[in-house]
């Protein structure tokens, strides 16, 4: 027996207002019994609750469909318009052909498609008239309040439902009635507003009341007119004037439609309460400009203006796809201290993105107070707040209390990347409890579908310190660091740690807007940028932010391996044709097939060895030579774009690029290869990424494994590379038979290593493996992040080696799942999970001087090729019968000291 759960559309639980006009549909199947499959389906659509209630599928009936197929089931229904509402459930049948139940029900809506559903005006201020070049250098601004926008109206007679479509140029926050809507933060999100500019939709049937109804609106600086960019001096990049845009459609129960649209007659406040908000600069707060009831009906609007209507906008309007940012997690401080007289210190306990709640009273706060937070990442030797590391960034919020009444607040516009929160301005004499604040951890809501423990402490937390960072740098985007002027969406950085996010959360569909975000920001002639959304400018061409090896390439890395995760067939299409432009591109400057014109900036193995501040390591020698680390990517993103074209059945490209790709590797070989194995370059780096990205065959490649087990052998098994390549080494390593060394640099406890970091107190990946070394201090002062994912790639290490869950080419999505675990010394016990897009796949094991246990679950409708790690085949038991006894199991071979075998679905107990 088998039942449907987790039904999505589009990567979406319930999506409200898609743009999408034939949504991809998918679900899990669920049996308690192994070796189970879904033989077929049937999906029913309707227009509404009732008529799904009924199986009534007016818009689609699948009828039986014979299909083991899970995921990406497109809509093929009655065409669907703009603001329709789908119902959906859907019935599996088994391997006996029973019938299950058909599932909950679902949903979908789909947004406003076309712009002349538009009907609403984009409001706001006037127009100010500023120049715009010496704004985008300099960073002295005059920072402006944020207006609040009114507008009352009638709802006639009782609601049925009602549906609110917003967006803004800058962030926004709408309130109903007094109650703020939905719990989104920065809304719309950061994509280039001169592309595509997301909006939202809300249900608010429980918002509207009969009668006259009130709507607020507050707009924020936010990515649009706030500060950006790699040094953060950016500002007013992509405009000067925020804007809102409003429109409401409510249902009545006595069948007429009352629509409510953002225009000339909405009113307008320009001094409100927030009078300065920026990302990086941070929040300052005003109660004595606040205007009570403000957002309700019986406020006096008299003395507001009305608003200007803003017709010169000409924004592309686009379904927001992926999840919101959210405040995912509260964090209640660990300790308060004083270093200097009057000056808090909060310690969260953890490096967070976010801000922070503050509780005040008049015991603790003075009338027209100024209370003062500034936040950091670490602290001083003197115990006071560090913050050099910020670059030109404030991060402090400030609040000035008018009357000390009991009252919370927190910041609307801005977030900060921080551990510590220094307060001043309370009451002279007071010292404020660890319940005057509370941390608000925001990021894209991105579910956690990974899961790691074992029996080593320090490996815990590591585990931990990736998942948060992760966390705290998926805002919208995937930035680098969410504490200093950065913030950016670095490429590399995803190149290195794409993997890694996938394993631990569900990545599908933020990565999907992020794949747009790249391609929005390609150059014409096919060249990626190192960062995306690129606000580039005279100034970033001088910089020449475009086309750098291993960061651009991320414009092919991510697609594929999202499709090697997802099996989204349908993102491959769609970026097929940037990919190619980009190969393209990369090619007709590099005729001679080694990448050496035409790169971007040279980053190379970022932070690699030659950037330790460290006595006793070598002060060169641990890069890679440019041209070689280039002409690596090279070869690498042609091989991924032919395999991009075989999947789409385009086999002249296939051919094509296949050849190409083989050629580069040719290259490679002699220019870079010498016969005894020596690669240019000759380090730990240079080993890693030529064997990893697979450009040396046959006997070449064991002689390449020597050198790299000799190049970590002669620094004493310590690590050397950068982001680049860490994870490559440590796969190599895996892979060539030298697992144990590659465990030996995981629980290494010396600096450079992820356990150093954790013994300083980290619970963050740092941006450089010496970020801080005890003795010494910190790395340097401009760049020097403790809260950066590269170096976590590791993560990917923890799931596909030590839990050993890897995927399969050829059944992309892990609907085949290829399970091979590899233990090592000093760890006991792992136990850990992937829910994949066809279910959660489950390893422990456990291993004692005779015996090692191992436990797999492998998701109903899906089979694994499992690698256990014994030749003696006949020992292995499955819940103590032999294996060769077990229907489910399918020995296929021995290969080096390992028993292959096939397994179907479902629990297993092995005991080798
Ligand atoms: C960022 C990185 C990025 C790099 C480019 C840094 O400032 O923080 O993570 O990849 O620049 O080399």
């Amino acid at each position: 027996m088998i039942k449907p759960e987790y039904l999505r559309c589009e990567y979406l639980i319930n999506p409200l207002g898609i743009d999408v006009v034939n949504p991809r549909l998918s679900w899990i199947v669920q049996s308690e019994e192994r070796d189970q499959i879904q033989t077929a389906y049937q999906i029913v659509v309707s227009s509404s609750k009732d008529l799904s209630e009924k199986e009534q599928g007016n818009l689609w009936d699948t009828g039986k469909v014979s299909s083991d197929q899970t995921c990406h089931i497109k809509y093929e229904g009655k065409t669907l318009k703009s603001q329709m509402n789908c119902y959906w459930k859907v019935k599996v049948w088994d391997k006996e052909d029973q019938a299950s139940e058909y599932s909950q029900i679902a949903y979908w809506s789909m947004g406003l498609l076309s712009p002349a559903d538009w009907k609403a005006k984009w409001i706001g201020l006037p127009p100010r008239k500023e120049k715009r070049p010496i704004r985008q250098l300099i960073p002295k601004r005059k920072y402006l309040p944020s207006p609040l926008i009114r507008h009352s109206f009638k709802i006639e007679g009782k609601i049925k439902r009602a549906t609110l479509y917003s967006t803004a140029l800058g962030e926004y926050e709408l309130y109903l009635n007094g109650k703020r809507v939905g719990d989104r933060y920065f809304q719309p999100e950061w994509t280039d507003y001169n592309k595509r500019v997301q909006y939202q939709t809300y249900d608010i049937t429980n918002s509207l009341k009969k009668g006259e109804n009130v709507i607020g609106g507050i707009l924020g600086d936010g990515w649009y007119r706030g500060r950006l960019g790699t040094f953060g001096i950016l500002h007013d990049y992509y405009g000067v004037n925020l804007r809102l845009l409003v429109q409401i459609y409510v249902e009545r129960e006595d069948g007429q439609i009352q629509q409510i649209y953002s225009g000339s007659d909405w009113k307008i406040w320009e001094e409100g309460p927030i009078r300065e908000s920026d990302h990086f600069r941070g929040e300052v707060y005003d109660t004595q400009k606040e205007l009570p009831g403000w957002d309700s009906s019986g406020f006096d609007d008299s003395g507001w203006n009305l608003v200007n209507v803003d017709n010169s906008i000409k924004a592309n309007l686009v379904a927001h796809m992926n999840e919101p940012i959210r405040i995912v997690k509260e964090i209640t401080p660990i300790e308060v201290t004083e270093p200097k007289k009057g000056e808090f210190i909060f310690n969260l306990g953890q490096n967070i993105a976010g801000w922070v709640k503050i509780r005040i009273n008049k015991d603790i706060v003075d009338a027209k107070a100024t209370i003062k937070l500034r936040h950091g990442e670490i602290l001083k030797e003197d115990g006071r707040l560090y913050t050099s590391n910020l670059r030109l960034v404030n991060a402090t919020d400030k609040y000035i209390i008018d009357k000390p009444v009991k009252r919370e607040l927190c910041p609307h516009f801005t977030y900060h990347g921080f551990q510590y929160v220094e307060v001043t301005g309370l009451k002279k004499g007071t010292k404020p409890d660890l319940d005057f604040m509370t941390g608000h951890v925001i990021a894209s809501d991105s579910p956690v579908v990974g899961s790691f423990e074992s029996s080593d402490v320090s490996l815990n937390q590591l585990w931990k310190n990736i998942i948060w960072t992760q966390r705290d740098n998926m805002i919208s985007v995937p930035t680098d660091c969410p504490q200093r002027g950065e913030r950016m969406g670095w490429m590399g950085d995803n190149t290195a740690f794409c993997q890694t996010a996938i394993f631990n959360m569900d990545m599908s569909a933020f990565y999907s807007k992020w794949i747009k975000d790249i391609r929005d920001a390609q150059e014409e002639e096919g060249n990626y940028p190192d960062f995306v959304p690129y606000p580039g400018s005279k100034l970033y061409r001088f910089l020449n932010y475009y086309c750098a090896p291993g960061w651009a390439d991320c414009g092919v890395i991510l697609p594929w391996t999202l499709y090697l995760n997802y099996g989204d067939k349908e993102l491959l299409e769609g970026h097929y044709n940037s990919a190619k432009k980009y190969i393209e591109y990369i090619h007709s400057r590099n005729p001679d097939l080694l990448w050496v014109e035409g790169i971007g900036n040279e980053y190379g193995d970022w932070l690699n060895g030659d950037e330790f501040k460290l006595d006793d390591f070598p002060k060169k020698g641990s890069a890679i030579p440019i041209e070689v680390f280039a002409t690596i990517y090279f070869a690498n993103s042609t091989s991924l774009l032919a395999k991009m074209a075989k999947i789409l059945g385009k086999s002249e490209d296939f051919k094509h690029y296949s050849d190409l790709s083989k050629k580069i590797k040719e290259r490679f070989n002699q220019e870079f290869v010498s016969e005894n194995g020596t690669v240019e370059g000759d380090n730990q780096a240079t080993y890693a990424l030529t064997l990893f990205h697979d450009l040396v065959s046959g006997d070449l490649r064991s002689k390449l494994v020597q050198k790299m087990v000799k190049a970590i052998e002669s620094l004493d098994f310590r690590i050397s590379t950068g982001f680049m390549t860490t994870l490559p080494l440590m796969i190599s390593l895996a892979q060539s038979g030298n697992c144990d060394i590659a465990y030996k640099l995981l629980f290494s406890r010396r600096v450079p290593s992820w356990f150093y970091m954790i013994d300083q107190g980290a619970t963050t990946m740092w941006e450089r493996w010496d970020g801080y070394v005890k003795g010494r201090g910190v790395q340097s002062k401009t760049m020097n992040s403790f809260n950066h994912f590269a170096i976590g790639s590791i993560g990917e290490w923890l799931y596909r080696v030590i839990l050993g869950i890897n995927f399969d080419e050829k059944n992309p999505g892990y609907k085949h799942i290829i399970i091979r675990p590899k233990s090592g010394e000093p760890l006991k016990w792992v136990n850990g999970s992937y829910n994949s897009i066809h279910g959660e796949i489950g390893v422990s094991w456990q291993k004692d001087e005779d015996n090692f246990n191992l436990k797999i679950s492998i998701p109903t409708n899906t089979s694994a090729t499992l690698y256990l790690p014994t030749k003696h085949k006949d020992n292995i038991r499955e819940s103590n019968t032999p294996i060769n006894e077990i229907e489910t199991i399918e020995f296929i071979k021995v290969e080096n000291n390992n028993t292959i075998i096939k397994i179907k679905s479902g629990i297993y107990h092995f005991k080798l």
